[in-house]
């Protein structure tokens, strides 16, 4: 069992990436740590604590809290696409009777250090750790300035993160996550760390389709699948047949699962955080022969995916009662 630690921004899909991990008998949630993304931080670590509940997590795993803002700049959320409280109106769900079907549960004391648990976490579990970093990379950046060496022991950081050879999904070049806080992204390329990328190359590919979630999920009227639903309800939106519901957090999540699921090449790597038009863009060296020095380190960049074999393990550990 691989000890890992989620840091998220719960968002519609990182819902779908936290029951992948929790219902997962290959990884073992040590730490959840929060960042501003989706939507504020407050909001998500609360979603958090609406999800582990879902999920009968046991043992509860620790929750931090983290940044509020990127490093640089104000925080931009995407509310438009995952719903005024990031779970597609989950928490707007009520019984007959008017309760809340999936209120804010009695939790743990959650912490405001989420950087200082992260290190903790590599100091403790080194080379054994994974990280799965499913939001803007602001927890992770100040992880790395404050304990580099340390951070660096982490045997591997899992990153949902930029676009290479297909367009960004909020400017023609830039995807979310690294758009939200290009500084910190970049802070993580440069570090050295063990990691992948795990691109909208790959996870635009791995779609949750209509058909599939009805398949598995038509003769279930449990909280869990009526959750499902609910969070996945106004993606499915919009003139039929719909493309699915991109799985970008569940890909990454997997990766930490089945790291065969994806095939990666590994090139230099490096951030745009002044561009005009391009701050955010994940500038990968793809040339075959590559003039001059590129002194960016290597990384690992997920280009291509197994599709059915993704779809396969997220609909047997996911979507299954
Ligand atoms: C990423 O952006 C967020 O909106 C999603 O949760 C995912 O992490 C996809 O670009
Ligand atoms: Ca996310």
């Amino acid at each position: 069992v691989r000890p890992i630690v989620i840091d998220t921004d719960p968002g519609v899909d990182d819902a779908l990436a936290f029951m992948l991990a929790l219902r997962s008998p290959e990884v073992r949630v040590d730490l959840i740590t929060t960042v501003a993304g989706n939507v504020p931080v407050e909001q998500g670590t609360d979603n958090a604590c609406r999800l582990l509940a879902l999920l009968n997590a046991d043992p509860w795993p620790p929750l931090e809290q983290g940044a509020t803002q990127p490093l640089h700049g104000t925080l931009e959320t995407a509310t438009h696409i995952h719903g005024d409280d990031g779970l597609g109106g989950l928490t707007r769900l009520v019984h007959p009777d008017g309760t809340p079907m999936f209120p804010l549960p009695d939790h743990p004391p959650i912490g405001q250090q989420a950087a200082q648990r992260l290190i903790e976490r590599a100091e403790a579990d080194g080379s054994d750790l994974t990280i799965v970093a499913l939001g803007p990379l602001t927890n992770i950046a100040q992880a790395i300035q404050q304990a580099p060496d340390t951070m660096r022991r982490v045997g591997h950081l899992i990153i949902m993160g930029g676009a290479v050879t297909v367009p960004g999904n909020v400017t023609p070049t830039a995807e979310f996550n690294i758009y939200v806080d290009p500084e910190a992204a970049a802070i993580v390329a440069a570090s050295g760390m063990r990691m992948t990328w795990v691109t909208l190359d790959v996870t635009r590919q791995t779609r949750l389709t209509k058909p599939l979630l009805d398949q598995h999920l038509g003769g279930q009227h449990t909280p869990y699948a009526q959750a499902i639903r609910q969070l996945t309800q106004s993606w499915f939106q919009g003139p039929p047949p719909h493309p699915g519901v991109p799985l970008h957090d569940p890909l990454a999540m997997a990766v930490a699962i089945d790291p065969e699921v994806v095939s990666c090449t590994t090139l230099p790597l490096q951030i745009e955080t002044q561009g005009e038009h391009t701050r955010g863009m994940t500038v990968a060296d793809r040339r075959e022969q590559r003039h001059g020095a590129n002194n960016a380190p290597l990384v690992d960049i997920a280009l291509q995916v197994d599709v059915d074999r993704m779809l396969s393990l997220f609909a047997e550990r996911v979507l299954t009662p």
